[in-house]
């Protein structure tokens, strides 16, 4: 703390003069720092309401205006988040969306939470990162802390936010901040949301890393801190990509069970007594949603731009992505035993979403297997008590009552959504393809697994 002595009409007077992170850290510990949110979807708006929660007054940005208005109106679009919790928030007065993004420069800090998705190419696409980082870079105020929380290749912060925010002439870790945490939230995970789910942060300085812990702390019950914002990115890329390396081993041993006529299923479950040194990773047909098939591909890109050639990745990458073409010989197969070819047949989708209990379809491999399933002219419908309309290019259907079910050649269990009467799915449908195990315990001769 800097002191400074003033002589005033000859009276001295001693004026105590706060550095930016002493004063950030002050605003945060009163909860007088106002919160910026870039980006309110399925990341953003949990975050600003867990902010809001902790007492901070939040404001989120969006480019979507139908988004700002549903959440002014008290009306959620995420699955995660309930109205209540929204309403209760907007009329506290501690939350409230926008799309103007003039406010920006009134906030203290400003949690970034943009898509990062693939190009066609499969290279990165960071243009809503930079697109965000510019609108706060024209405007970066004294004391302002930047938390980069979109998953990205390790140095997107050092490499592409801070040169941009540097223009403004001011220096990173004096006069304002800037670190990475990586966002883990699980859509549909009931266990665990933003307050118990801990938060990994890295800043681009020592003073970065303080002031992104204190702010976090304040929501969240544990926050780990790491060397730097490079290390945090890492640490996320780490995370999804260990689970895809292990989806594609549990892939891989599905294929071969297949070959030795052994249920993998029964495999995996018993493996999973091992008190030690195992860990259950399921067979499935492919990889969904916005993470785990995207992320492992920031890393392999950045990996290959700094000559480094990452092939169990990429191995991972290729057997998962071949499961959808896997699953329809399964089905073909299924159709075969009773005599009847995939063209033509009705084949019906159970569960469209990328995984249980969530409305998302982005991503999903039950796509994929439509379209491959098309392509090979069987007739398609679908069932999701969580997506009740599908409108993807190719494919305009809307989800059929599960009474449906009986009139259907082959139904395939895509995705295993709790609250399914799977017994009486059973009972009914004529042939089950179950790519989830949803049928476990049950041995049927109408029952193909994967
Ligand atoms: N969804 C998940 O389960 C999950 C989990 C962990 C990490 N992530 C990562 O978090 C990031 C966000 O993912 P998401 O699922 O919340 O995406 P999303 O598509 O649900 O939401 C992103 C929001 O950002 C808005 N947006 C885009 N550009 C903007 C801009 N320039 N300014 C303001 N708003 C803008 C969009 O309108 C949208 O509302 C991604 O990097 C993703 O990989 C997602």
């Amino acid at each position: 703390m800097a002191t400074t002595s003033l002589d005033l009409d000859k009276s001295e007077i001693s004026v105590t003069t706060k550095s930016p992170l002493e004063s950030l850290l002050g605003k945060v510990d009163r909860r007088e720092a106002r919160v910026g949110v870039i980006g309110l979807g399925y990341v953003g708006l949990p975050l600003a309401l867990g902010f809001a929660d902790a007492g901070f007054t939040v404001t989120g940005f969006d480019i979507d205006r139908r988004r700002t208005e549903q959440a002014n109106n008290g009306r959620s679009y995420i699955g995660d988040v309930n109205d209540q919790v929204l309403s209760d928030q907007i009329e506290t007065g501690r939350f409230r969306a926008t799309n103007d993004f003039v406010e920006l420069p009134e906030m203290d800090t400003i949690s970034i939470c943009v898509p990062t998705p693939l190009r066609k190419t499969k290279d990165p696409d960071l243009s809503y990162i930079i697109q965000a980082v510019e609108a706060v870079a024209d405007h970066l105020q004294i004391g302002q802390l930047i938390i980069l929380e979109s998953t990205t290749y390790p140095g997107t912060t050092e490499e592409i936010v801070l040169p941009a925010l540097e223009r403004s002439f001011l220096t990173v870790g004096e006069d304002f901040f800037l670190a990475f945490s990586p966002e883990r939230v699980d859509p549909g995970n009931a266990g665990f949301q933003t307050r118990n789910i801990p938060k990994v942060v890295g800043g681009v300085t020592p003073g970065c890393t303080v002031a992104a812990r204190a702010l976090y702390a304040a929501c969240v019950e544990r926050v780990v801190e790491v060397s730097s914002a490079r290390t945090a990115e890492m640490v996320k890329l780490l995370e999804n990509t260990f689970r895809n390396v292990n989806i594609g081993l549990a892939n891989e041993m599905a294929l071969l069970c297949h070959k030795f006529s052994v249920d993998v299923w029964e495999v995996i479950e018993a493996a999973s007594s091992k008190p030690f040194g195992f860990m259950p990773f399921y067979p499935g047909l492919g990889l969904g949603g916005h993470c785990i098939p995207i992320d492992p591909a920031y890393l392999t890109w950045k990996a290959r731009a700094n000559g480094f050639e990452p092939r169990l990745i990429e191995i991972a990458q290729q057997i998962n992505s071949a499961m959808p073409s896997h699953v329809v010989d399964c089905v073909t197969r299924a159709l075969n035993e009773r005599g009847k070819p995939l063209r033509n047949s009705q084949v019906h989708i159970l569960g469209v979403a990328y995984k249980r209990d969530v409305a998302d379809v982005r991503e999903s491999p039950a796509l994929d297997i439509m379209h491959l399933l098309a392509e090979r002219k069987a007739r398609l419908s679908y069932t999701d008590p969580f997506v009740p309309r599908l409108s993807e290019p190719g494919l305009v259907l809307d989800s059929e009552p599960f009474s449906a079910l009986s009139q259907k050649d082959c139904v395939v269990i895509i995705t295993d959504h709790s609250g399914v009467d799977y017994k009486e799915i059973l009972r009914v449908a004529p042939l089950i393809v179950d790519t989830r195990n949803a049928l476990r315990g049950h041995t049927d001769e109408k029952i193909f697994r994967l």
